[in-house]
């Protein structure tokens, strides 16, 4: 039987170990997707690979060294079960504001993971950024809800911006934060 008791995690920055965690993650998602349309991100289309993957976290890896993301990682019995991402926007214009990304994997939502991968990530991006942003599906109320607990206010909603499936319209909830 599944133990019920909450696991423990821990936060930490990511490393090039993680990388199949990462992987089976997003592929969760996309597969929860199937059941559960109203929540995550809009899809890229492609099915991600090992390969893919790699190339991925490679980059994101080096933009961390570079100053141009801010990445959090949860961790539970040693493995990777959520991760909140910062990025730069590629303008220097706008190089103020980064753009915030946020997956937990489901069996682990609900035990406050998703709140301490945020405020981890936020921390660190107070050094960098003065403002962040993140799109939120219209749908998708629990993560509105954490947005909104953390600060986050809604600038803008562009109705029907994505097209799930064959007809599934979905609202793009546009949200920023800026720090004092
Ligand atoms: C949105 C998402 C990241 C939230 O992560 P999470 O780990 O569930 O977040 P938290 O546990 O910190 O908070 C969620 C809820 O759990 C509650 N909670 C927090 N700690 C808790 C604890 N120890 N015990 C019980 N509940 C707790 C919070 O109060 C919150 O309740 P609320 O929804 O009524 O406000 C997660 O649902 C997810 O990955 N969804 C799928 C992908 C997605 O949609 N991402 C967002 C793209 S914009």
């Amino acid at each position: 039987m599944r133990n019920k008791q909450k696991p423990k995690f821990t936060v930490r920055d990511p490393k090039r170990s993680d990388l199949r965690d990462l992987l089976s993650n997003y592929l969760q998602m996309q597969k929860e997707i199937k059941t559960n349309p109203y929540i995550g991100i809009p899809l890229s289309g492609q099915r991600p690979t090992l390969k893919k993957e790699r190339k991925w976290l490679n980059e994101l890896l080096k933009k961390i060294k570079k100053g141009k993301a801010v990445v959090t990682v949860a961790e539970v019995d040693g493995h990777v079960v959520g991760m909140c991402d910062i990025t730069s926007e590629s303008s220097p214009e706008a190089k103020h504001t980064g753009t915030l990304g946020i997956l937990v994997k489901k069996e682990y939502r609900s035990m406050g993971i998703g709140t301490a991968l945020m405020e981890s990530s936020l921390k660190k991006a107070r050094k960098k950024y003065s403002m962040i942003k993140l799109d939120v599906f219209g749908f998708n109320r629990g993560a509105k809800r954490l947005y909104k607990r953390l600060g986050f206010k809604v600038y803008g909603v562009l109705p029907e911006a994505f097209i799930r499936g064959k007809k599934l319209k979905i609202d793009k909830v546009m949200m920023y934060l800026k720090f004092d």
